[in-house]
């Protein structure tokens, strides 16, 4: 079994990507139709994706599908999105596990209605030993309170008397941010032209490649895929280290 902990530098192939799926309201704007209808039209998009993801033997996706911010939205607008999300589930979940997917969900779910809760329950329930691709959906989701209910949980250790401030660093707090047991997104694509993580993955995304296109959501496919997968091929990731260059020797300086 792979270490899937341990960051693989050199894949051509990102292991994990991470999408930020905006322009559903501009997409349905430019059609003279209700957000919802952009909305509906995302819902699509996601099923032409995943299959992309599979196709190009990507193992991990994060779909950024609504933000703690979102609720600040028209209460139509969250309604319509919060009927389509259980839609999705309920049409969906049986055909994603026959594909061998694990669906999980990431966010502060207490703020759904019970019957949703219970939907997103039994969809990770029924998936959980799937293997072949992993779904995340991030709902409710916020890089801030990610890193916030992370610390939470390390305080109430501290609390407890069973850890000491001293113990606290990166690797522990990691433990408790989420996705911790995944590797780090390689590549997150953003739709739609804004240029901002939007309090997406922020922990998890310290050193993931960025992608952005201007094309809407409803219309990503195929084409903007491939431009992503082929502009991830040619970064160079450092993650702030260097490789000695014998056509660069190093010198002091005194
Ligand atoms: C992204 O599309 C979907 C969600 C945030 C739920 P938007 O609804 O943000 O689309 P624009 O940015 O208004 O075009
Ligand atoms: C980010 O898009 C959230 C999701 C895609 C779910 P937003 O449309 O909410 O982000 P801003 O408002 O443009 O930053
Ligand atoms: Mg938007």
């Amino acid at each position: 079994m792979s270490d899937l902990s341990v960051p693989q530098i050199f894949d051509e192939v990102p292991r994990h990507i991470a999408i930020i799926m905006d322009g559903n309201g501009r997409w349905a704007k430019r059609q003279g139709k209700s957000t919802s209808v952009g909305h509906k039209a995302g819902v699509e998009t996601v099923r032409t994706v995943l299959q992309l993801v599979k196709d190009n033997g990507i193992k991990i996706v994060t779909l950024f599908a609504f933000s703690s911010e979102n609720w600040q939205r028209p209460s139509l607008e969250v309604k319509a999105l919060m009927a389509l999300f259980s839609t999705y589930l309920k049409n969906e979940i049986q055909q994603l596990h026959q594909d061998g997917v694990c669906v999980r969900f990431i966010g502060n779910r207490q703020r759904f209605n019970g019957s949703l809760i219970e939907q997103m329950d039994y969809a990770e329930q029924l998936t959980s030993d799937n293997t072949d691709t992993t779904l995340v959906i991030a709902v409710d989701y916020g890089g801030q309170w990610d890193i916030a209910n992370a610390a939470k949980q390390l305080a109430e250790q501290v609390k407890a008397g069973t850890l000491e401030p001293g113990q606290i660093d990166e690797t522990l707090l990691e433990q408790y941010i989420a996705l911790a047991d995944l590797p780090k997104p390689d590549l997150c694509i953003r739709t739609a032209g804004e240029q901002r993580m939007s309090n997406f993955l922020l922990w998890q995304m310290a050193y993931s490649e960025f992608f952005f296109t201007d094309t809407l959501w409803p219309d990503f496919g195929e084409r903007e895929m491939q431009a992503a997968l082929a502009s991830y091929k040619q970064r160079d990731r450092r993650y702030g280290g260097r490789e000695e260059d014998p056509d660069q020797p190093l010198t002091e300086v005194n």
